[in-house]
């Protein structure tokens, strides 16, 4: 049977998957329900000293949307839209910090990780909030760099607006990480242009670990009335963003291997895409809105999709998947040169191979279609539209 532990930052976690910080992790009660159903990890909502931060998520407002980004009605559909206005977490911090206390109680007889997640609004702040955080007893603190919700609303300078100020973020890191005795995590902001620099910069400052990465901001009309989904701008994510969020752990673990740990957060919706990160670089895989989409349970049905995953191909452990297919990721300079070969025998002919050849390699014949070899630059759009599995097929030349 497959072994699921993990060891993230010197700390064990029985398997790799984490309740993200967000609402279901708002306080104790909705903490306990992840570890319940079975997650490895939760990351409590942000504990923040911001009062605006907090004051949003009493009027927090979200709309699942379909692929068409039209509100569902009734089921969620595999390629929804989270769009939403949260803050974070409610309470002030010596509140806050009394339902974390009761979760690690709780966490300790299910094995289960605790991890602090902090935001504030000045540098001494962060530092102040994180040593709270660290004196309640939780092995491991995340600094949240990449709420996008603090964009929207000026002079809110946390989240995302330091996520975007590398040196500001980096001195933060540097006086957080030289006040705390446990590791620390950076969640970063996709919204800036190079997230690998940044990891590097933030790996130099003391962070053992970055978290790739907070959601976008984006802005969706309803066409009926015209006026946008819940009053404007929000943040935007869903099971869609998984590929960008893997170009960067991609990219963060062929720059650092072995030097920085990795969790992967933006776009993970079931087990499959926890596969993904874990072969794309993350240690620790965090989800969020397929829980709030479909419940609790969601995370323990996840948990027992990549237990058997790993049975039926003989995965041993998570370390066997960590990274492998960004070990293997080319550079575009490396790639083979490729062709496209049909076999008569199974091409049915429908032709709509010939609809999306654009090289002119692909032609039409009596029987069935054919490749012209010397025009076929072998692109692999054919083998995607061909209905007939083994029909064509793309070979090196
Ligand atoms: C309603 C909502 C509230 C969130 N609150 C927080 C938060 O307090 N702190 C934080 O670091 N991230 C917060 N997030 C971001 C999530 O932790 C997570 O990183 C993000 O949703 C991407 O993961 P997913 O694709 O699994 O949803 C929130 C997300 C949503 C949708």
């Amino acid at each position: 049977m497959a072994n699921l532990e993990v060891d993230f930052c010197g700390v064990r976690f029985k398997n790799p998957l984490a309740a993200a910080s967000a609402e279901p992790t708002l306080n104790a009660a909705n903490m306990k329900k992840c570890i319940d159903a079975g997650a490895g990890a939760v990351i409590a909502k942000t504990m923040t000293d911001s009062p605006e931060m907090r004051e949003l998520t009493t009027k927090a407002k979200w709309r699942f949307l379909n692929e068409k980004h039209e509100v569902c009605q009734g089921r969620v559909p595999r390629m929804f839209s989270l769009y939403s206005r949260s803050g974070l977490a409610i309470e002030q911090p010596e509140d806050f910090i009394k339902e974390i206390r009761e979760t690690i109680r709780y966490a300790d007889k299910h094995q289960a990780v605790v991890i602090g997640s902090v935001g504030s609004i000045e540098e001494q702040g962060w530092v102040d909030l994180s040593r709270q955080m660290e004196d309640a007893g939780v092995p491991l603190l995340e600094l949240n760099f990449g709420c996008p919700h603090p964009k929207l609303m000026p002079g809110v300078r946390t989240g995302m607006n330091v996520g975007q100020d590398f040196d500001y973020a980096c001195g933060i890191t540097r006086a957080v990480c030289e006040s705390v005795q446990i590791p620390v995590i950076i969640k970063v902001t996709p919204q800036v242009t190079d997230l690998v620099a940044f990891s590097g910069l933030l790996k130099e400052a003391g962070a053992a670990a970055v978290t790739l990465t907070n959601r976008f901001i984006g802005f969706v009309p309803d066409i009926e009335t015209g006026q946008p989904f819940i009053y404007g701008q929000a943040g935007i994510g869903g099971p869609w963003t998984k590929p960008l969020t893997l170009r960067w752990i991609n990219e963060v673990r062929q720059a650092f291997k072995n030097e920085l740990f990795i969790t992967g957060t933006n776009g993970a919706y079931d087990w499959r895409d926890i596969v993904q990160f874990i072969m794309s670089g993350a240690h620790i895989v965090q989800m969020c809105s397929a829980v709030m989409a479909y419940g609790y349970d969601w995370l323990g049905r996840q948990v027992k999709g990549l237990e058997k995953f790993m049975d039926d191909k003989g995965y041993r452990s998570i370390d066997q998947m960590l990274g492998i297919a960004s070990d293997a990721a080319m550079p575009y300079s490396d790639m083979p040169f490729e062709k496209a070969r049909v076999n008569p025998e199974l091409c049915t002919n429908c032709g709509r191979c010939l609809k999306v050849c654009f090289s002119d390699g692909m032609q039409a014949g009596d029987e069935a279609t054919y490749v012209l070899a010397e025009k076929c630059v072998g692109c692999g759009g054919c083998l995607s539209v061909c209905p007939v599995q083994g029909a064509v097929v793309i070979e090196k030349v």
